[in-house]
């Protein structure tokens, strides 16, 4: 039968909806990510709570080496101390999900972010700033293992791309809303504008956390769980059709292959799995390591490490942020037309192209010492500008699609703990960058970029040789993309090949 037939499905307003309100959890990951970077540059936080970062700041002579000035472990670590307790609540949250659903972990996620975010902002002490971190480390990782698999399970087949990536426009939104409140913020409340910064995060924490409950849980997810007549109709209410048996017959079968798994870590390194495997990992670990969260963090410190004035710095952060969501949302228009792979090899070409540009133009402007004087506007216009170009090739790329690949192409059976690898792996990594940026900094001065290039060119040759299109494919026929991928297919038994003929 041909898949749309089997699928009638349409786009209803209620799924529209849900998935709205389930993808606003991304705004509390953006707004975290956001947010640190401005506040670590604001100086009465740093006297506060860094003073030694703070005296070293203030009082480096001119003419030493500029790329060093922020170089403090200590003071990355308030920014990724987070993606450790992010890493541990990703796994935890796999078995919650697959006993209590989804949506529970979303709750989860979403009230540990709302107390996290008030501690910091209340913080007196150094161990209020770690708790509250810690906190929100365990709020994004609940909702990162949740969110992107709801999206793709409530999502009609052939939106499923455009619906999973309203996730990464709600991250974006959430780091452009933070950039904006840190500019604000930075001069009030005598310099201690930085507690609105922190606290306001629980905001849209406590949005997504009123949001949740009522939403419903996934079909996938109530079948999964053995609420099959509830699954029905939830079908028919977000399908906007009677026509779904099926789908649910699809779900159930799914789902009764995953109940014959009793162990889905140890399944999940079995050889048929490993195309999934190596997607679980590598598509995060490469996310990460475009570099993009350097900007993302860092770009106030950058800024003023090459010669802006504080609220300049401030204020190119908010410009740059402002391109994320419009690019996202030219990639929701575009991904369930063109597909995944164009997206992914054309915006991998564009970072290339611009990393390559950025070292070059700070590499002329500020050589191995950094810019002691004051930046020509029309040069700082131009770097501002490139950079733009490059956040965009990411934000209608690697940003959107790291999340909605993993979420996409593992099989029920595995898919809890198959996520919680990819937000592992992404939690990581994003630790080691922000933890190491200030550090490469100092070492690679203008290098930085062109190690990270080096990465996007690797990631953009992994996608064109090994990743198949997954564009207008329903969740429960993804086996047939890996059996007919020339590499991946050697991986299949001829078990797995009967039945998906058709297709
Ligand atoms: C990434 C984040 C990143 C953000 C930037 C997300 O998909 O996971 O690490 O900061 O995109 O747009």
């Amino acid at each position: 039968m041909d898949v749309a037939d089997k699928y009638p499905g349409k786009l209803t307003l209620r799924v529209v909806l849900t998935c709205i309100m389930a993808a606003s959890g991304g705004l509390i990951f953006g707004y975290d990510h956001g947010v640190s970077g401005g506040v670590t540059s604001m100086d009465s936080f740093l006297k506060l709570f860094f003073p030694s970062v703070y005296e070293k700041e203030s009082h480096i002579a001119l003419t030493s080496n500029q790329y060093c000035k922020f170089n403090s472990q200590i003071l990355t670590l308030f920014t990724s101390s987070l993606y450790l307790s992010a890493l541990v609540a990703g796994f935890g949250a796999s078995n919650i999900s697959k006993m209590f659903g989804r949506r529970a972990v979303m709750l989860i996620g979403g009230t540990c972010f709302v107390f996290g975010a008030l501690v910091n902002g209340l913080a007196i002490a150094m161990w209020m700033l770690i708790v509250g971190r810690l906190l929100l480390g365990f709020g994004i990782g609940f909702t990162n293992s949740s969110v992107p698999i709801y999206l793709s399970e409530m999502a009609p087949y052939k939106y499923r791309g455009g619906l999973n990536m309203c996730f990464q426009l709600s991250i974006t939104i959430g780091i452009f809303v933070a950039n904006l409140f840190n500019y604000f913020f930075a001069k009030i409340l005598n310099g201690h504008g930085w507690r609105l910064s922190l606290g306001l995060g629980a905001v849209p924490a406590l949005i997504f956390v009123i949001g949740s409950l009522f939403l419903p849980d996934s079909p996938s997810s109530l079948v999964e769980r053995g609420h099959h007549e509830e699954c029905r109709r939830q079908l028919v209410k977000i399908r906007g059709t009677t026509h779904i048996d099926a789908e649910f017959n699809d779900i159930v079968a799914a789902s009764e292959a995953s109940h014959r798994v009793k162990h889905p870590w140890r399944t999940l390194l079995e050889r048929k799995y490993r195309p999934q495997l190596i997607f679980a990992i590598f598509i995060p670990f490469f996310q990460q390591f475009t570099g993009v969260n350097v900007i993302t963090f860092y770009a106030p410190i950058l800024f003023r490490t090459i010669g802006f004035g504080s609220t300049a710095s401030l204020m190119s952060a908010v410009i740059i942020g402002s391109f994320k969501p419009v690019s996202t949302f030219i990639s929701i228009l575009l991904v369930d037309k063109f597909g995944r792979r164009t997206l992914f090899i054309e915006g991998g070409l564009q970072m290339l192209i611009t990393q390559i540009v950025m070292t070059i133009a700070i590499a002329v402007a500020f050589g191995t010492s950094g810019n002691p004087g004051k930046l020509p506007t029309w040069y700082a216009i131009v770097v501002v500008g490139i950079i733009c170009v490059y956040v965009c090739g990411f934000a209608w790329s690697w940003g959107p699609l790291g999340w909605l690949v993993p979420s996409e192409i593992f099989a029920l059976e595995i898919r809890p703990a198959a996520q919680s690898i990819t937000v592992g792996v992404n939690m990581i990594s994003t630790f080691i960058i922000a933890q190491s940026f200030t550090a490469m900094l100092c070492h690679m001065k203008f290098g930085l970029f062109i190690f990270f290039g080096c990465f996007v060119g690797m990631m953009t040759t992994f996608i064109y040789i090994l990743l198949p299109e997954t564009k207008g494919v329903p969740l429960e026929e993804m086996a047939v993309v890996w059996q007919r991928h020339p590499i991946w297919g050697k991986f299949l038994d001829k078990d797995n090949q009967k039945g998906n003929e058709e297709f």
